[in-house]
């Protein structure tokens, strides 16, 4: 190769380079008065739910303020819990058992049926409770409330029983 031949070479790709360059220049202009940066301010439901996401789980409250909501929390949760512990079992029923069993949905037993019956005399009255409580086949354990006490899923038995 002569030196001629590397002097063409060499001038030829550094025009090529340069142009590149100039490209590459064009090309962040171009792609900057497209404005394709997402404008997080444009758009305020946007922001308010990426806020939602990124927002602490908890809290803390400290002081008088704090002592007071925290009261307020615990006398709400007991109330709520006696108020659950008061239901009887026809309401226990109604709450938690009468989407699946009222129509018999895949084949639940339909309270004061015959098949109802059946499953006392063939199982007995502890058997058909303890599988209320711990669920059978598509039936969910306690109904798929786990809030609901042994009492009260005897309750609501007692109550589908002819
Ligand atoms: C998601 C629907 C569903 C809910 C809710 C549900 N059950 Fe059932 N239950 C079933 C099905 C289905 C069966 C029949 C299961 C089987 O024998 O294959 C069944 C069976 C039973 C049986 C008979 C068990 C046995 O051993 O034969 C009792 C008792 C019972 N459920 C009580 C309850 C009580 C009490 C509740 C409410 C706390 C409740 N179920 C809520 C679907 C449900």
């Amino acid at each position: 190769m002569s030196q001629t031949d590397d002097h063409t070479l060499i001038r030829r790709f550094s025009i090529i380079v340069v142009g590149l360059v100039l490209l590459t220049v064009v090309l962040i202009f171009v792609a900057r008065s497209l404005q394709l940066e997402p404008d997080v301010d444009a758009n305020p439901s946007k922001r308010a739910s990426a806020e939602q996401r990124i927002k602490p789980v908890g809290g803390v409250r400290v002081g008088a303020q704090g002592a007071a909501a925290l009261a307020e929390a615990q006398a709400a949760t007991a109330s709520a819990q006696s108020a659950a512990a008061e239901m009887d079992g026809e309401q226990v029923y109604n709450g938690s058992c009468v989407t699946c069993h009222e129509a018999g949905v895949a084949d639940a037993p339909i309270p004061g049926s015959d098949q109802m019956a059946q499953r006392l005399i063939e199982k007995g009255m502890d058997t058909l409770v303890m599988n209320a409580i711990n669920g059978i086949n598509v039936m969910p354990p306690r109904g798929g409330n786990p809030g609901l006490t042994d009492e009260q899923i005897r309750a609501a038995v007692e109550f589908m029983l002819p």
